[in-house]
């Protein structure tokens, strides 16, 4: 065994990891691949090693030693179930490394990791490792790797690693990899990493913008634990870097050709802090700040290993992985599409010729490879409206989990009662599947009265992934069948078939969108500089610059015949909420779509609704949007009139009636008020906000309420006479005054703070001093990040109302219920997650009856939770 084991870690330098794949799409199909980062795809032979069973094991491992928020080295680590962690993967790792070069070839991060993690065992003292004696061949194993130098092993690891993905990316997979780094590197004693003196690793001597590098280093480490994309101490982050990440990067000449050659560690943790800031602040920098980071170490690897434990790079970068929204579970293949035309006017002319169209799904519903793909094209050809009508619009929604699942039925008479062509249901698990086809079969008799052949509604098993890839894997396929794809959330109820309206916008649209040349402030684009001035109050020439759209994809003459995109604005903001949308199915789209899939997978920190807005140059810009993608000829649907939501509408006809809205999305913001209309003879209280906008309570209902009203077995009853009684009241309720003024949308901490200001005003608290209740207390060595009691506060005059150690005790009177077993273990995960985002409704409940006893505590919380948060 050792012998072998010698062969893999000496060969696995010249494995090449890239697999090259024949191509069979056509020139014009950019044939993008997901990358299987966490290795989920079933393999077809044996694999070396069960790597989701290393994945999750490394995974138990990290949340057993770090503090799942501040990603430090928890104090109380139970030593013996570490041990046993650490043995048990050291067996596996032992594998990996046996056959590496067949491993690395089969899951590339699961290798890298093992080995890094090997690495690490190698180098750690014996008595952390393990306090029993370890057998042979894994001394064995250990001594061999000691023969090379730790820097040595962790370079090559390391290199490879950044050869593989962008930074941003190996952070954000389950593999762990920096995390691991972060615990392990300063356990192991210094001689074996750092020959070079502690001075020339803190980079004494040097500065940018005027700052010192220990001063920056000290800046760094005491903010690094509380960077958070999720959660108010993030604030603290944004506030205490700010500065120093704006005044370096004003500039950045100096800092890249003087300070990254004079202290490449600093300049890569500096490098990942930028990168979490702008995530935080202006996510059109945070592609640019993570590749500058991975271009540091990729340059000086070795420095910045070197470095690394006292820099904190690896606690950044695992720091990093936590702002993702999302994980890599998507097992997905442009394959699945239906098979492409050499040309791409050859494409566009199936959806405008029913034969030609019918023809290609039969051809896909007989032979194609994958079943899914199979299952919708038959689906699709025996679609009366698709055989016929080049024009049809296919419908597609997704669905599961409770209480959503219950709704389907619902979803799906009221999809036949007002006669949806057709309708694809995405299924996110076996109990959506199950209902979705009971639904179908006994609905289907009911309201169609015919036993005709025709299906109309599909169900689809679509039960791997984030319920954001689900919504984008289906488009593609969808359109590369050539039918007109409509996109409706499942939380929407339909009034009145929307294709006319669909059609008439598309055809007859007001504007066609987007505008080329523009104005760019920060990440927003605005029309022109009125525009810009009028919305934001900016007027300064200095602080804006013009912005031409442009794509190095090429463009011909017909790409611009018509709208190809219907989409819809939020009530209350100039960007775009995706839950409605037609795409028509063009050759444009389907690259559109397809590489948007790509990209929300690649770069899960954004916001998927936000990208698809800069993906359409609509409000924003992000530097996730690739250069090359077809700018979509797009037009707004009318949200005032017709394409409603829960936030607020003008359309005063009785719903139902053809006049009255066509489609209400149950989608509300947060905010529990909404701007005042100055005419408005409202008797509701007024609050005046930060900015000085006045604002009154808007009408709001939990969405679980929404779906009992709307899809609910009485609602049901109602259908064929038109819209449910209590769901026409509540349309007819959340008709509000045209908002003044259309904001950008923001996702970032500062909206956090207008959030939790309206809500104090609401209670009629002061604002929080944000000032104070983000201040980090400097000091020598950061450990534990501080709790949310910030020091600061209790003496400013403007924190009195809520002493941040309010929170601290209703979280501590939420755990207490959940020893004694009066709430359930989600239920109390829920209020702590409310009560760490401070939410009010949940600490006042718990102030008022703390002293009620435990069991009307209990009930008084769970009657909050069936309210949706006041703040998420
Ligand atoms: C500027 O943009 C606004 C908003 O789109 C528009 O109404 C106005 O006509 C534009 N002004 C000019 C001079 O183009
Ligand atoms: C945008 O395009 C216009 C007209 O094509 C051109 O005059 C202008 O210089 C461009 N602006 C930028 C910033 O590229
Ligand atoms: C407010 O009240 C006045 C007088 O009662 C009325 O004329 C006006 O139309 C009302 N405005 C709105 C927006 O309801």
């Amino acid at each position: 065994m050792p012998g072998r084991l010698l062969i893999g870690v000496v060969l696995w330098v010249i494995v090449p990891f890239k697999r090259a794949e024949p191509s069979d799409y056509p020139p014009w199909f950019p044939a993008v691949e997901i990358e299987d980062y966490e290795c989920r795809r079933a393999f077809k032979d044996q694999p070396v090693v069960n790597w989701p069973l290393l994945r999750q094991r490394l995974g138990d491992l990290v949340k057993l030693v770090l503090d799942d928020r501040s990603l430090l080295v928890k104090q109380d680590v139970a030593a013996l179930q570490h041990q046993t962690l650490q043995l048990e993967l050291l067996e596996v790792a032992a594998v990996v490394l046996w056959q590496f070069p067949h491993a690395l070839n089969e899951c590339p991060y699961g290798a890298v990791t093992a080995s890094v993690f090997a690495t690490c065992m190698a180098y750690l003292d014996r008595s952390e490792l393990s306090a029993s004696p370890l057998q042979a061949p894994y001394v064995t194993l250990l001594e061999h790797l000691r023969r090379e130098s730790l820097a040595e092993l962790l370079s090559r690891d390391l290199s490879v690693l950044l050869d593989l993905a962008p930074l941003h990316v190996t952070a954000a997979t389950e593999w762990h990899t920096f995390a691991l780094l972060h615990m392990y590197l300063p356990k192991i004693r210094p001689h074996h990493m750092q020959e070079v003196p502690n001075d020339r690793v803190m980079c004494v001597g040097t500065s940018v913008a005027g700052y010192t590098s220990e001063r920056m280093l000290d800046m760094i480490r005491r903010h690094t634990p509380y960077a958070s994309g999720r959660d108010i101490e993030g604030l603290k982050f944004l506030r205490g870097l700010d500065g120093l990440v704006s005044a370096t990067m004003k500039d950045p000449r100096e800092f890249s050709t003087t300070y990254v050659p004079a202290c490449p560690c600093g300049a890569a943790a500096f490098g990942v802090s930028a990168a979490m800031l702008a995530l935080m602040s202006n996510p059109s920098l945070f592609e640019r700040f993570s590749n500058m980071a991975h271009g540091i170490m990729r340059a000086y690897t070795l420095e910045v290993l070197k470095g690394a434990t006292v820099w904190g790079v690896f606690h950044g970068l695992a720091k990093m992985g936590m702002f993702a929204l999302r994980s890599y579970d998507l097992v997905w293949s442009s394959r699945e599409l239906c098979e492409l035309p050499a040309e791409p006017s050859a494409f566009d002319s199936l959806r405008m010729d029913a034969d030609l169209r019918l023809k290609h799904l039969s051809a896909n519903a007989e032979r194609h490879p994958h079943s899914v793909t199979r299952l919708v094209t038959s689906f699709l050809e025996q679609v009366k409206a698709v055989r016929e009508d080049p024009e049809v619009m296919v419908y597609v929604t997704a669905v599961g989990g409770l209480p959503f699942a219950n709704y389907i039925t619902g979803f799906i008479r009221r999809a036949l009662v007002v006669g949806l062509p057709a309708l694809i249901m995405a299924c996110m698990d076996q109990d959506a599947v199950a209902k979705c086809k009971q639904a179908v079969a006994s609905v289907q008799r009911d309201v169609r009265g015919d036993l005709s052949e025709e299906k109309t509604i599909l169900c689809v098993p679509a039960v791997e992934g984030h319920v954001i890839y689900i919504k984008h894997a289906f488009l593609p396929m969808l359109l590369s069948a050539a039918v007109d794809t409509v996109w409706i959330d499942f939380d929407t109820f339909i009034l009145q078939e929307p294709s006319a309206a669909l059609r008439s916008t598309r055809d007859s649209p007001g504007r066609v969108l987007p505008l080329r040349s523009r104005v760019r402030f920060g990440s927003f684009l605005f029309d022109n500089t009125t525009d810009l001035c009028a919305l934001s109050k900016i007027c300064d020439p200095r602080q804006y610059w013009t912005y031409n759209v442009t794509s190095t994809t090429a463009e011909t003459a017909t790409d611009h015949k018509g709208v190809e995109l219907l989409v819809t604005e939020h009530w209350d903001a100039r960007c775009l909420n995706n839950g409605l949308f037609y795409a028509r199915a063009t050759y444009r789209t389907l690259i559109f779509f397809t590489l948007f899939l790509k990209q929300i997978y690649v770069n899960p920190y954004t916001d998927n609704q936000n990208l698809f807005d800069a993906f359409l140059a609509h409000s924003t810009v992000d530097s996730a949007v690739p250069d090359a993608r077809p700018i979509l000829n797009y037009a707004l649907l009318d949200i005032e009139n017709s394409f409603g939501c829960a936030e607020g509408h003008v359309n005063t006809a009785v719903p139902g009636h053809p006049d009255g809205l066509t489609t209400f999305h149950f989608w509300a913001s947060d905010f529990r008020t909404r701007e005042a209309a100055g005419d408005e003879n409202s008797t509701a209280a007024r609050i005046v906000a930060r900015n000085g906008v006045e604002r009154v309570a808007k009408i709001r209902a939990g969405k679980d309420d929404l779906f009992e009203i709307f899809f609910g077995p009485a609602a049901q009853a109602a259908y064929e006479d038109g819209v449910p009684a209590a769901g026409a009241a509540f349309i007819q309720q959340v008709r509000a005054p045209k908002p003044n003024w259309k904001g950008m949308c923001a996702v970032t901490a500062v909206g956090v703070e207008e959030l939790v200001d309206e809500r104090m005003l609401q209670g009629e608290q002061t604002l929080i001093d944000w000032q104070a209740a983000t201040h980090v207390t400097a000091r020598a060595e950061p450990q534990e990040p501080e709790p949310v009691t910030a020091s600061g506060c209790d003496r400013g005059p403007r924190c009195m109302d809520i002493p941040l150690e309010e929170w601290t005790s209703a979280l501590q009177s939420v755990g207490e219920l959940s020893l004694g077993k009066f709430l359930e273990e989600g239920e109390v995960s829920q209020l702590k997650a409310r009560l760490r985002s401070l939410d009010v409704g949940v600490l006042l409940t718990a102030r008022a009856f703390s002293s009620r006893g435990l069991q009307t505590l209990a009930k008084e919380l769970r009657e909050v939770l069936r309210h949706p948060p006041t703040f998420t």
